[in-house]
């Protein structure tokens, strides 16, 4: 029998080991710079209609081999990315089934560890059905995490930051309501899983390639600290229907000892497939603004009429009374145009655009939206001719309610519409219970779909955003016209009770692991008050850390969110929205730690141009910046919008700042950062 294998990293800082346990169970343990982060731990599937891949195996083979290439993004937070890994492929043989093969496959990178399941095409081995997927991540100790509860429909929760130790306590207040939302265990987490044990290392736990799968969240034994792969199931129970040869998405392990290598791993871009676009010329990162935060925080509505139902077809709308709140009107809409085309944005994104609202939410309604059929004070042509005129584009909007069976039977339809009324953005998304109903948003059946509205999507040049499907593993490496999701707890929240000051800090080391955020960031009037005196919500930043998140929240699509009214009485901090990049040559993190604070810069692609951002949670801080990323013995003008002395997120969040300073790659920077506050800096 084939000894243990073991592989480093090109660094050499990781060292990973493979071996059967006596009773033929695979394991495999890593350690970075002789620390443990993960403790041997079992690999397997348990299948349901043939014999599951547990136990009783033996090597049959073991190769290795290195891989290093620099390849670059269609768009991102770099030019240029390294592919650099070493690989152990092990392949394995069951005694109990004659024949029969699956394989593991590791790559060892400098900043982690990705694995998968393999299952060769084989004569014992074609369809099979999982139960749960088994696989182990033993972790050394009680570690601090930052956690949200895991769940087969919403990713829309606070992050709990507690010990591994205090999950199960904490975690009934965690599940907040949510329009859809199955918990499933007092100790289910979701990934991207970030931690840092007491031993100093950040230890990140996620997937990469999710493709006809289901997604994976993670089981926590509190009393050994093992974290074990938990499948989302479909409405009968089973968790994946695989039909080899096919292969698992990758179970990713980002480690380091320094925060800030855990913003800038591209492990889970790298384990995904390059894309296989010969034209990628039509997909364009995006400034926009939206007919969107009125409708958010109350102060419009998405519905023409107030009505309680509507059927799709039969409703003739020209019979109902306008209810005289609905925003996406041509006059509204022509105003978010101007706005954009005065301030050099690339497009309005509108919603509410189209028949349907009236009875769109909780009905569990099949037939709900066609996707096609305006309002009748939506002058669809008219608006595409006044947007063009300016050089605005006007994003789509696909709100599916969950029924994602009705969304499917118009998709060919609504995407040849968009080409037809010069639309090359779509923003979807799946508020409430799936139809078909027991389906969860989670599983594998809604996996193939969300993957099915980008394929088709790139067949019509249309790029997509969609809200409240699957968090992103990085395919957008492989459909680059996945330029965003949601899938979080984004600023909406803001006017639904608000969110916590150290939200922000966070996402980048969880939700963004995977891919680009549409947190839809900018609201300068804190108080939603201000818009809907019914709603007493407060956004938990200052206006300051709102221009900072432009940077710190990474994102080829970026909102200008808040109202062009509002906006238009703060040019001065406008100002950053509208010069800020949103894509990139190159990042550099100053500084991080999650949960306390993130200072970030980046270089705007193919100009001399940086723009940092920092936010702090709700203490405040002295920020220290070097700008050691200026190129040497050359000087530039920054300037600093920053918080006033007497800001913070909670009594006065739109006291901000805004100085002039020359700077080159030799200057220190220490900055007062307020409660909840932030700042940000363009450098030209
Ligand atoms: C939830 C989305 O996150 C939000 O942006 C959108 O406005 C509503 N659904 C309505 O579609
Ligand atoms: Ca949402």
């Amino acid at each position: 029998m084939l000894k243990a294998q073991v592989i480093t990293s090109p660094d050499k800082n990781l060292t990973l080991k493979f071996e059967l346990q006596s009773n033929g169970v695979p394991s495999y343990q890593l350690t970075y710079k002789n620390k443990q982060v993960i403790k041997p731990s079992t690999l397997g599937i348990e299948t349901k209609d043939v014999p599951s891949f547990l136990d009783g195996f033996t090597i049959s083979k073991t190769e290795q081999s290195t891989f290093d290439e620099t390849w670059s993004p269609v768009w991102g937070e770099q030019k240029e990315i390294r592919n650099h890994y070493n690989e152990l492929l092990v392949t394995l043989a069951q005694k109990a089934v004659e024949s029969r093969e699956i394989r593991i496959r590791f790559r060892l990178f400098n900043d982690g560890l990705g694995f998968r399941y393999e299952f060769p095409e084989q004569k014992n081995l074609t369809y099979f059905v999982i139960k749960e997927e088994k696989t182990q991540f033993a972790l050394s100790g009680d570690h601090k995490a930052f956690w949200l509860p895991g769940d087969y429909d919403t990713q829309e929760y606070s992050t709990v930051t507690s010990n591994l130790s205090e999950v199960r306590g904490k975690m009934k207040a965690a599940v907040t309501p949510n329009a859809s939302q199955t918990p499933f265990s007092p100790t289910g987490l979701q990934t991207p899983l970030m931690m840092k044990s007491k031993d100093g290392l950040y230890i990140n736990i996620h997937e990469a390639a999710l493709v006809d799968y289901s997604c994976m969240s993670l089981n926590l034994d509190d009393k050994n600290f093992v974290l074990q792969s938990w499948l989302t199931p479909d409405a009968q129970g089973n968790k994946g229907y695989l039909q080899a040869p096919t292969q698992s998405p990758w179970r990713t392990i980002v480690v380091s000892d320094k925060a800030g290598d855990i913003l800038l791993s591209k492990l889970i871009l790298n384990l995904n497939e390059p894309t296989k676009f010969k034209d990628v010329s039509w997909i364009k990162p995006i400034k926009y603004v939206g007919v969107w935060w009125e409708m958010i925080t109350g102060k419009s509505t998405w519905s023409y009429a107030d009505v309680p139902s509507v059927k799709l077809g039969e409703t003739d709308y020209s019979k109902l009374k306008p209810n005289g709140t609905h925003a996406a009107n041509t006059q509204h809409v022509k105003e978010y145009i101007d706005f954009a085309a005065q301030n050099g944005l690339d497009a309005v994104l509108v919603e509410g655009w189209n028949v349907g609202w009236e009875d769109w939410f909780g009905k569990s309604k099949d037939y709900v939206f066609d996707f096609v059929t305006p309002y009748p004070d939506f002058d669809v042509k008219e608006l595409h001719r006044y947007a063009a005129s300016k050089g605005i584009k006007i994003i789509m909007h696909h709100e599916t309610s969950g029924s994602v069976r009705n969304y499917e039977r118009h998709l060919d339809t609504a995407y040849k519409f968009m080409v037809e009324n010069g639309y090359n953005a779509v923003k979807s998304g799946y508020v409430g219970n799936i139809i078909p109903r027991g389906e969860y948003h989670y599983g594998q059946w809604l996996v193939n779909h969300y993957l099915y509205t980008i394929q088709k999507a790139a067949e019509y040049k249309i790029m997509v955003n969609a809200h409240e499907a699957i968090r992103p593993t990085g395919l957008s490496r492989t459909y680059p016209n996945l330029i965003g999701n949601e899938s979080a707890r984004g600023t909406e929240y803001e006017a639904f009770g608000g969110n916590n000051a150290d939200h922000t800090t966070i996402l980048p080391f969880t939700r963004l692991m995977g891919g680009p955020m549409d947190y839809t960031p900018g609201i300068f009037q804190t108080k939603v008050s201000a818009y809907n005196p019914q709603n007493t919500s407060f956004v938990h930043t200052t206006l300051a850390h709102q221009l900072a998140l432009y940077v710190t929240m990474y994102s080829p699509l970026q909102m200008a969110a808040d109202l062009p009214e509002t906006y238009n009485k703060h040019m001065d901090a406008f100002q950053f929205i509208k010069d800020v990049a949103v894509d990139w040559d190159n990042t550099w993190v100053i500084e991080a730690e999650p949960g306390d604070y993130i200072t970030l810069v980046r270089k705007a692609k193919s100009k001399e141009e940086w723009y940092l951002g920092s936010i702090t949670d709700e203490n405040s801080r002295i920020a220290n910046v070097t700008f050691e990323f200026l190129p040497k013995g050359k000087t530039y003008e920054a300037i600093i919008y920053a918080d006033g002395k007497d800001a913070s997120f909670d009594k006065n969040p739109q006291s901000y700042a805004i100085r002039k300073l020359k700077v080159n790659s030799k200057t220190v920077l220490k900055q007062f950062v307020a409660p909840g506050g932030g700042f940000a800096i363009s450098i030209k």
